[in-house]
């Protein structure tokens, strides 16, 4: 049953030119029928310049809607318009005119997870990859780093030399993790490395033997000579750490870390948007002419 549905999502792509991106976070099934599997900022850079007329985007909306705003002659299509991330709108229009209003030099740094709708307002897009390091490079002293408030405040302590003000959004996976979990796997494994993604709060962060985006996360374990460790994000990773690892061990945090909107995306819902070309994504002219440049200057930033 799995195997034919593979094959049919393989005589779709055929079919229909297209092509298929997926987040690690997706299942593990959905990961292993993608073209291209990676993070934010790998699949927003893989995402452009693709041949194929046909993007379809396993992963959540803001995902796809950044594809299309990068390619709006593509067709993009999402496996399901419903799998959203609560946090792409946790911020506000209000405010950030006010602490422009605040602050003459300011630079408004927009986390890709986020509505183009809020990416308009932004003046570079960062992803949790790239954010230290784009955070650095810009000429403003004064950040407003939005949505999230715990990569924001991850950035805040890489780059001491800048004033990084925080907002209140959270990715709701990443910031119910307590002390208390981790210190309860820890004491189950003892001296085992714990690498952490830097949406987890402040405290859990200060914890972790290393703290990187879920690429990040895959390479340090991959390369390390170490062969177990705990793994503080999304439990979607642990499919292509074991690929990557097979005689590695990975333990997740007591309770598990789920991101119910990536678990959404099925080989079916994927497998029917080919078919029949369901889940279009669509972004006004407007709107995604002034989202794409915060995108395009995240692209050219982080070269
Ligand atoms: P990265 O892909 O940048 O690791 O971000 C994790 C995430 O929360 C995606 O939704
Ligand atoms: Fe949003 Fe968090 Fe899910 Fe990523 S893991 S899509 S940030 S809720």
């Amino acid at each position: 049953m799995v195997k034919e549905i593979y094959e049919e999502i393989e005589r779709l792509k055929k079919e229909k030119d297209a092509v298929i991106l997926a987040h690690y976070y997706v299942p593990g099934e959905v990961q292993a029928c993608a073209d291209y599997i990676g993070d934010s900022f790998y699949l927003s850079k893989a995402a452009v310049n693709l041949k194929a007329s046909t993007l379809v985007f396993a992963g959540v909306t803001f995902m796809g809607e950044s594809a299309k705003i990068l390619n709006p002659e593509k067709t993009v299509l999402l496996p399901d318009t419903t799998a959203d991330c609560p946090m792409a709108g946790m911020a506000d229009a209000e405010r950030i005119q006010r602490m422009r209003e605040q602050y003459e030099d300011l630079a408004v740094v927009c986390y890709i997870n986020s509505s183009a709708e809020l990416k308009q307002y932004a003046d570079i897009c960062v992803t949790s990859s790239n954010a230290v390091d784009i955070v650095k490079k810009l000429p403003n002293k004064n950040i407003y780093f939005i949505p999230d408030k715990n990569l924001g405040s991850y950035v805040a302590e890489q780059v001491p030399e800048k004033h990084v003000i925080l907002n209140d959004g959270y990715c709701y996976v990443h910031n119910q993790v307590t002390k208390e979990q981790v210190e309860e796997i820890k004491s189950l494994k003892p001296g085992v490395e714990f690498l952490v993604h830097p949406e987890c709060p402040a405290e859990i962060v200060v914890l972790a033997d290393y703290v990187g985006s879920t690429k990040g996360i895959i390479e340090y374990a991959t390369k390390s000579d170490k062969k177990e460790f705990i793994i503080g994000t999304e439990n979607g990773v642990i499919w292509e750490l074991q690929e990557k690892n097979p005689d590695k061990k990975f333990y997740v945090l007591p309770g598990g870390q789920t991101c119910a909107s990536m678990k959404k995306i099925t080989l079916e819902k994927v497998r029917d948007c080919l078919k029949t070309g369901s889940g279009q994504v669509e972004v006004n002219e407007k709107l995604r002419e002034r989202s794409k440049l915060p995108l395009n200057r995240m692209l050219e930033t982080a070269k």
